[in-house]
């Protein structure tokens, strides 16, 4: 695909990755994803902002087959899928100046093994002048890793946020058509990466308020030329409350702790909470990650094995507790067969969620009437909660 006019001498080249099925080996790509990158020719200069995974380094340097001179490449991002291809580039461009903040400078040179005389730093607020187009670079940190930065394009009134807003779907629509899709894609996108740094995106957020921003070109997906909905989602997964949601994540071995998840999810339905299963064994964790995006409550269900949780609950818990969900309460429920510490094993797993901890109900064996009573207790328990909290 050649490269693309998003506005006047603004042009999007990348490529589109159909088959990318996993992301930093952990995370789930259904759909596949785009890398983005930008070219934005002024009057006296030419920047292209962000480059492409290296595998597809090729790609980029076919669209750039017509372009005579870069004299900036703007790394918004230090991770390889935007800046991989920045060496390739430079091996055509050897004069172009990459300019990075001074953070991602150094990691640029850690990874990719850039010369330290190739950079241009710039600090945050600083502009650039292409002669009748100017960058504004904006510090964004933890979008997604510290030295993350975005560019504004003043003239255009166009955010160019790399993974800030971004959505991994492989498609040729160039901006968003589908925006129900792409809602999607870009929840399970922030859920995965972004989440646990909410405080801080919620700071970077408001400071790009102070940007009339008319269009956000993403360095995943598609580009928004409507972005106020884009912005107004990502408000509320920083800043809105947690709904009226059970997440339950859990495995079953015999099916004792089947029977308790089921027993559990009626009680709760009764009880007027909403609910989502997540049997381990068959999950796409991305959804588990989006779900937590907006519940009040998690409750892990799992056997106890080798002593302690199975293998896939320890995981699941782990993975809430790096993710940082804004949950108020968690419990657990399952099934043992002798004995064990699974409860402790997984309260000592999740110090970095500020959760109150439910009475966790576990049972010898297969439930007994005791036990679903406990269930239907735990679940009036929970229901109370949400209600106090008036969480919708
Ligand atoms: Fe799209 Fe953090 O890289």
């Amino acid at each position: 695909m050649d490269k693309r006019q998003i506005k006047e001498k603004v042009y999007w080249l990348g490529a589109v990755d159909w088959d990318r099925r996993l992301f930093d080996s952990l995370i789930p790509l259904p759909d596949g994803t785009t890398y983005n990158a930008y070219l934005v020719e002024g009057s006296k200069k030419t920047a292209l902002l962000d480059t492409v995974d290296p595998s597809m380094a090729g790609k980029l340097l076919a669209q750039l087959a017509g372009v005579s001179k870069i004299d900036f490449i703007v790394s918004h991002h230090s991770e390889q899928d935007h800046s991989g291809a920045i060496p390739h580039v430079l091996e055509r461009f050897p004069d172009a100046k990459v300019v990075a903040n001074p953070k991602a400078k150094v990691m640029l040179i850690d990874l990719l093994k850039i010369p330290e005389n190739q950079f241009l730093t710039v600090e945050d607020g600083e502009t650039l002048s292409l002669g009748d187009k100017t960058l504004k670079f904006i510090q964004t940190p933890w979008v997604h890793w510290p030295e993350t930065m975005v560019t504004y394009l003043e003239e255009d009134r166009i955010l160019f946020s790399c993974d800030f807003y971004g959505s991994h779907i492989a498609t040729t629509d160039l901006f968003v058509t589908d925006q129900w899709r792409v809602y999607e894609a870009a929840k399970r996108y922030f859920a995965e990466i972004m989440m646990p740094f909410r405080n801080v995106i919620k700071k970077n957020i408001e400071k790009l308020k102070g940007c009339d921003i008319h269009m956000i070109a993403p360095s995943h997906g598609q580009i928004y030329d409507h972005p106020d909905w884009i912005m107004d989602a990502y408000q509320d997964w920083v800043t809105g409350a947690p709904h009226n949601l059970v997440v339950l994540p859990f495995v079953s071995m015999h099916g004792s702790t089947q029977q308790m998840v089921d027993r559990l999810t009626s009680a709760l339905v009764v009880q007027g909470v909403r609910i989502e299963l997540f049997n381990l064994t068959v999950t796409d964790i991305g959804k588990l990650a989006m779900a937590l995006v907006d519940a009040a409550t998690v409750v892990v269900g799992t056997p106890t094995v080798l002593a302690g949780p199975h293998p896939l609950a320890a995981y699941a818990t782990f993975l809430a507790n790096a993710l940082r969900p804004k949950a108020k309460y968690l419990s657990i429920i399952g099934s043992y067969g002798w004995g064990g510490k699974t409860v402790e094993t997984l309260a000592g797993m999740i110090p970095n969620l500020n959760v109150e901890v439910l009475g966790p109900v576990l049972c010898k064996g297969a439930p007994s009437k005791a036990v679903f009573e406990a269930l239907d207790r735990l679940a009036g328990t929970i229901a109370k909660k949400h209600e106090e909290n008036d969480f919708k």
